[in-house]
């Protein structure tokens, strides 16, 4: 496989309501939407629609939201063969409201996310080991993540972390068992407790986590591109492309996903120009509302994206 992505699944349950209900509140709301969310599962499918060869090893309920998300995962060219369903939990679920002013409150249930165990992965272990690219996030139980990491990383796999959510303390060897830490502006700034806003700052907090042990560090900057430095050299911007922002939810995921895809199918290219197609590619999918709705397949996407 070109990419692996060890990681969560969630079912996105989205209310539009006048405004958000207050307590014991009964609120009458527009409009319902679902999408198929879990930053683990947005990254893989991210990386297949551009073509990467692509499994997921992830823990779904036995209901029928995680039989919706194997067939998701079927659509979307993912392998599923590590995709495992329990009955001791139901499939990761978030239940969001959003207000006519934009606003919103979530609720997240991480239920079979938080049952993926490491007997899991020692029967996906030919998967790990073989795969060019390993991607990791926060959202399944944490020595999973780092068993993951591990060993993948031991086996001489590339592997990337990207450090989302957001948490204050992360166990120092997830710092030192990626070959690339790549955490958004919020995250790099609560891990390194520095505030992180300018292209400078940013530059300041790479130095920081590779302090912390980091090889290769990225930090996504939103309309602002990325800024990323590899051992032992200086930091560099790579600008974002404007564009007609309609809806950023799941950018992050999008450039993790198309990182992953360059990383495993195009690394004869330097590592600043994987970046660089990855900014443009997550740029594309701000113009479209969703999340995995809003990644456009390779088909759809510039040519010169995919040439040498
Ligand atoms: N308003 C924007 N205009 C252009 N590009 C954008 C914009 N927002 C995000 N991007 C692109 O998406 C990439 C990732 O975005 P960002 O840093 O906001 O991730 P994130 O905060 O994890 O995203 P999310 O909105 O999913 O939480 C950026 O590096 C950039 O290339
Ligand atoms: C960074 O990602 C976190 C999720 O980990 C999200 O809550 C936050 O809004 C993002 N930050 C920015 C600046 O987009």
């Amino acid at each position: 496989m070109d990419v692996v992505v060890v990681g969560s699944c969630m079912t996105d349950l989205v209310s539009y309501v006048p405004r958000l209900p207050t307590l014991g509140e009964t609120l009458h709301g527009h409009k319902f939407s679902m999408g198929f969310g879990g930053k683990g599962a947005n990254q893989c499918i991210a990386a297949s629609r551009l073509g990467a060869s692509t499994a997921m090893v992830a823990k779904l309920g036995s209901d029928t939201f995680g039989d919706n998300y194997l067939k998701n995962f079927k659509d979307n060219n993912v392998n599923t063969e590590h995709v495992g369903q329990t009955a001791e939990a139901a499939t990761g679920v978030a239940p969001i409201a959003v207000d006519d002013k934009g606003d919103n409150s979530i609720i997240i249930v991480a239920g079979a996310n938080h049952c993926l165990s490491r007997s899991d992965l020692e029967g996906a272990d030919d998967l790990i080991t073989s795969a060019k690219v390993v991607i990791c996030q926060l959202e399944i139980k944490p020595e999973v993540t780092l068993a993951a990491m591990t060993r993948a990383k031991n086996q001489g796999v590339c592997v990337v972390l990207n450090p989302a959510p957001a948490v204050k303390r992360l166990d120092d060897a997830m710092y030192s068992s990626c070959d690339i830490f790549c955490p958004n502006e919020t995250e790099a700034e609560i891990l390194t407790g520095t505030k992180v806003a300018s292209i400078s700052d940013a530059s300041a907090a790479i130095k920081a986590l590779q302090g912390k042990g980091c090889s290769t560090v990225i930090i996504t900057m939103g309309s602002q591109g990325a800024v990323f430095a590899e051992p032992g050299q200086e930091a560099k911007h790579v600008a974002a492309s404007p564009v007609n922002a309609v809806d950023s939810t799941g950018a992050g995921d999008a450039f993790v996903g198309a990182l992953g895809y360059y990383l495993a199918c195009m690394p004869q290219l330097t590592l600043s120009e994987k970046i660089q197609r990855s900014c443009t590619i997550a740029s594309f999918s701000v113009e479209r509302p969703g999340t995995q709705t809003s990644y456009r397949p390779k088909h759809e996407l510039p040519k010169e994206l995919f040439q040498v």
